[in-house]
């Protein structure tokens, strides 16, 4: 399994130590987590983050928690992102903002919020790369993992099964090496780890899940 790091609740003067060890570690992926304050209740900054981190040779993939997405994925794609992922729950039309997206060269994955049901997103599958399953409510790290979620992404799997499709089924949100055997054996091809993965042995976890 694929692991991407969230750097959430990383202070930024321990950015380039940290994603330096992520390297050391083999780590490829760089999980991005932008908030704007109203779609979820906290904030972080945005582009500077993305200045701070693009110097460092990672997959870019940035997690927009925010309504009206397009203007700010475009000014990280102009930045180096690599896959914009965003809400369904945030957008009013998810064609046009896949289209749009699509336009500008990205890879493109929609993210569903716990209590949000796959069959929403479904007619959209065959236009994405990704689906990043919220395991925990967006807007803060360090919560715990939502059971539920387990059964959403076994769904996932399977209609990638059904229909010969290729997205990819990330799961973010109260990750660690409980949990990730579980979350491989359903379909998950890539976690998102913030707190486990900072508070712990980063090479330790990378090969773990590196090998599950
Ligand atoms: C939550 C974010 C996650 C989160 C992951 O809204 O999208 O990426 O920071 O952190 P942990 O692994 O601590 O739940
Ligand atoms: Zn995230």
């Amino acid at each position: 399994m694929i692991i991407a790091p969230s750097i959430l609740n990383l202070k930024e003067d321990e950015y380039d130590d940290k994603l330096q060890e992520f390297l050391d570690a083999g780590i490829k992926i760089l999980h991005l987590d932008i908030m704007d304050g109203k779609f979820v209740s906290n904030t972080t900054k945005d582009i500077e983050i993305m200045e701070k981190v693009r110097k460092f040779p990672f997959f870019f993939e940035v997690h927009l928690m925010m309504f009206k997405p397009l203007e700010m994925a475009y000014k990280f794609i102009d930045l180096g992102a690599n896959l914009i992922i965003f809400h369904y729950e945030a957008v009013n039309d998810v064609a046009d903002t896949i289209k749009r997206l699509k336009e500008k060269g990205c890879k493109i994955g929609i993210s569903i919020k716990p209590y949000t049901k796959i069959d929403v997103i479904k007619p959209y599958l065959k236009d994405i790369d990704s689906v990043l399953v919220m395991s925990v409510e967006p807007g803060f790290g360090g919560q715990t993992f939502i059971e539920r979620s387990i059964d959403k992404i076994e769904e996932l799997n399977k209609i990638r099964q059904q229909n010969n499709l290729n997205y990819l089924i990330e799961v973010d949100g109260g990750v660690n090496l409980s949990n990730s055997p579980l979350l491989k054996r359903r379909g998950t091809d890539v976690v998102v780890m913030g707190s486990f993965l900072i508070n712990n042995d980063v090479k330790m976890i990378a090969d773990k899940v590196k090998n599950l």
